[in-house]
């Protein structure tokens, strides 16, 4: 059996819609018949709950105590889409400790028979909660929009994200394009400045219109996709999802800790309890 792919969707700066493309895409690639997880790694602010319209009564938290096991955490959405709540404001995921992080990461071995696929919805930025999240998915999308600020931070962001994972591939979402030809003018000219100064390469996984529709999905506390099936946005993305199950993500080093990429040291120290 194929272990489960995990997909972080990260950005340099905050607010460019990296929760709701995380949640929509998990439930597109959930209706094209794929068992999904949803992981708010945004522990301290966690709230992609909210756009996927769930209240959790479990969260990341309680694995941490111990209260839960990882399976236990895992709470069903009402679109069938399955969640790991972050523990929003809760103290026990402020400042989370390296060993603590790599305990939740290793923790995801749990439910290797239970996904397809993980969308894992990072905070923005670079701080260590996102490069070790990033650092244990498959494929990582980097969300971008189209303003210098936005620029400047997602450039930093995969300099950063490529110095201390040393990963090369990242896939692009441009959001809240004015069009989608608009989108491959903003992916071409994002290209060319990583290209001047980094080793990375980058593919462009697709462009999502800004859409007053997303706007008034996230008000009904539901994705967009289930309210607005028709919208632009909602296409968008149903497209991206498609992409992302017709493309395996690149190869990595399985000998590293990751989602669902249990290290050998990690299950001896479970075994002994
Ligand atoms: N394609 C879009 N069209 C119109 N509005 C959008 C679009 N994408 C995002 N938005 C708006 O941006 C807001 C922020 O989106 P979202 O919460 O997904 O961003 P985020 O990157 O997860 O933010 P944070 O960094 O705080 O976690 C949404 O509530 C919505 O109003
Ligand atoms: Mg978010």
């Amino acid at each position: 059996m194929k272990r489960p792919q995990a997909t972080a969707i990260t950005s340099g700066k905050g607010g460019v819609g990296k929760t709701n493309l995380s949640v929509n895409l998990a439930l597109a690639l959930h209706r094209a018949g794929e068992r999904v997880g949803i992981f708010d790694a945004d522990l301290a602010l966690a709230n992609a709950h909210l756009v996927l319209g769930c209240r959790p009564n479990r969260t990341i938290a309680d694995t941490l105590k111990g209260t839960c096991t990882m399976a236990e955490t895992v709470v069903q959405s009402p679109h069938g889409v399955k969640m790991i709540a972050g523990g929003s404001g809760l103290a026990e995921v402020m400042g989370l400790s390296d060993d603590k992080r790599q305990k939740i990461i290793g923790s995801f071995s749990e439910l290797s028979g239970d996904f397809d696929h993980l969308i894992v919805d990072t905070a923005a930025g670079v701080e260590s909660n996102v490069i070790d999240f990033v650092a244990a998915c498959d494929r990582v999308i980097v969300v971008v929009i189209s303003e210098p600020t936005a620029f400047v931070d997602a450039y930093a962001s995969i300099k950063v994200l490529h110095q201390e994972t040393g990963r090369e591939r990242f896939d692009i979402i441009v959001n809240r394009a004015p069009s989608i030809a608009h989108g491959d003018q903003i992916f071409s000219r994002f290209r060319a400045i990583t290209d001047k100064f980094l080793k990375v390469s980058l593919n462009h996984l697709g462009t999502v219109p800004d859409d007053e529709k997303l706007g008034r999905a996230v008000g009904k506390c539901e994705p967009v996709i289930s309210s607005f099936p028709e919208s632009p946005s909602a296409k968008a993305i149903m497209q991206i999802a498609a992409k992302i199950r017709a493309t395996e993500p690149p190869a990595v080093d399985e000998g590293a800790l990751g989602f669902f990429r249990p290290r050998a040291d990690y299950l001896q120290a479970v075994a002994e309890g």
